[in-house]
C-alpha cells in the first residue's frame, strides 16, 4: 500500500485548568495509514475522539504527541509550523466541521465558490461549479443567492459540504457532513461524495449512520475512549452484529 498519510501514536490530552488541572483524553496513541484515493470512515460512540482526530489532522488542535506524515508534501501534519498548515489548507487539505460554522453575509454561491476564486479560477466559472455542487446536493435554486445565515441546519450543512468539495482537495476531512440531512438529501450527498471524490482524493470522514458508512467507505476505523480499536474493510464492518 502506498500511503498518502501515515499516522503514528497520535494523542491529544486536554488540561482542564478550570477543573483543578483535570486531564481529559481526546485521542490516545492512534496509529493507521491511508492510501491515495481511499475513503476511511471513522466511527465510535459520542466522545470517543472522532472529531479530535480530524482536528489534530487539520490542526484545529495541536496534538500532544505523535506524528501524521502527509507524504505528497513530505510534512508532519502534527508538528509543522502554522505557515505550513495554512499553505496546506489552501492547496491540499479540506475540512468540514461537525458544527455549522458562522457563515458571513455572503450569498451561498459565493461561499462555495470562494476557495476556487482564491485559487485564481475565473469567478464566473467558479460560481458555475458552485451552482453544480449545490444543485447536486439538492439545495433549492432560490437559495443559491441567499445568505446561509438564515438557512436551516441541513441547508447550511450542504453549503459547508459543497464548499469543502469545490476546490477538490487531495485530502478531505469530513466531520459528520450528512448528520443534519433528511434521507433523500442524505442519499444525494452520498452520491456526490462517491462521485466527486475520485482516485485522487483521500477522504477521512466521521459518520454515525451505518448505511452511509457502508455506501461510501473502503475501510472503517473504530474509536473507543480515544483509542483506535481496529481498522477493518467495510465488508467486514457490515458483517458485524450491531450491539
Ligand atoms: N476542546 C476541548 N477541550 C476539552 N475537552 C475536549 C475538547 N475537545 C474534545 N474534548 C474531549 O475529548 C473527548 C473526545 O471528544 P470528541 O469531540 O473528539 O468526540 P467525538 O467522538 O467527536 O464525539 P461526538 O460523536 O459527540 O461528536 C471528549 O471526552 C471531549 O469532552
Ligand atoms: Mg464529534
Amino acid at each position: 500500500m502506498t500511503a498518502v498519510l501515515t499516522v503514528e501514536g497520535l494523542s491529544k490530552t486536554f488540561d482542564m485548568h478550570a477543573l483543578g488541572d483535570k486531564r481529559v483524553v481526546g485521542l490516545d496513541d492512534v496509529s493507521f495509514a491511508v492510501r491515495r484515493g481511499e475513503f476511511l470512515a471513522v466511527v465510535g460512540e459520542s466522545g470517543s475522539g472522532k472529531s479530535s482526530l480530524l482536528k489534530c489532522l487539520y490542526r484545529t488542535y495541536d496534538p500532544t504527541d505523535g506524528s501524521a506524515r502527509y507524504h505528497p508534501e513530505d510534512v508532519d501534519l502534527a508538528t509543522c509550523d502554522d505557515r505550513t498548515v495554512m499553505a496546506l489548507r489552501d492547496s491540499a487539505v479540506g475540512y468540514t466541521s461537525q458544527f455549522l460554522d458562522e457563515i458571513p453575509r455572503v450569498p451561498a454561491v459565493d461561499v462555495v465558490s470562494r476557495p476556487l476564486r482564491e485559487r485564481g479560477t475565473d469567478p464566473e466559472a467558479a460560481r458555475e461549479r458552485a451552482r453544480e455542487l449545490l444543485d447536486a446536493l439538492g439545495l433549492p435554486e432560490e437559495l443559491w443567492d441567499a445568505y446561509p445565515a438564515t438557512f436551516s441546519g441541513g441547508e447550511r450543512q450542504r453549503v459547508n459540504l459543497a464548499q469543502a468539495l469545490a476546490p477538490e482537495p487531495d485530502l478531505l476531512l469530513l466531520d459528520e457532513p450528512t448528520s443534519a440531512l433528511d434521507p433523500e438529501t442524505r442519499a444525494a450527498a452520498v452520491d456526490l461524495l462517491s462521485t466527486a471524490t475520485g482516485e485522487q482524493t483521500t477522504v477521512i470522514g466521521v459518520f454515525h449512520d451505518r448505511e452511509v458508512v457502508e455506501s461510501v467507505a473502503d475501510r472503517v476505523a473504530v474509536l473507543d475512549g480515544g483509542r483506535l480499536q481496529r481498522v477493518v474493510p467495510v465488508a467486514e464492518f457490515s458483517g458485524e452484529v450491531v450491539a
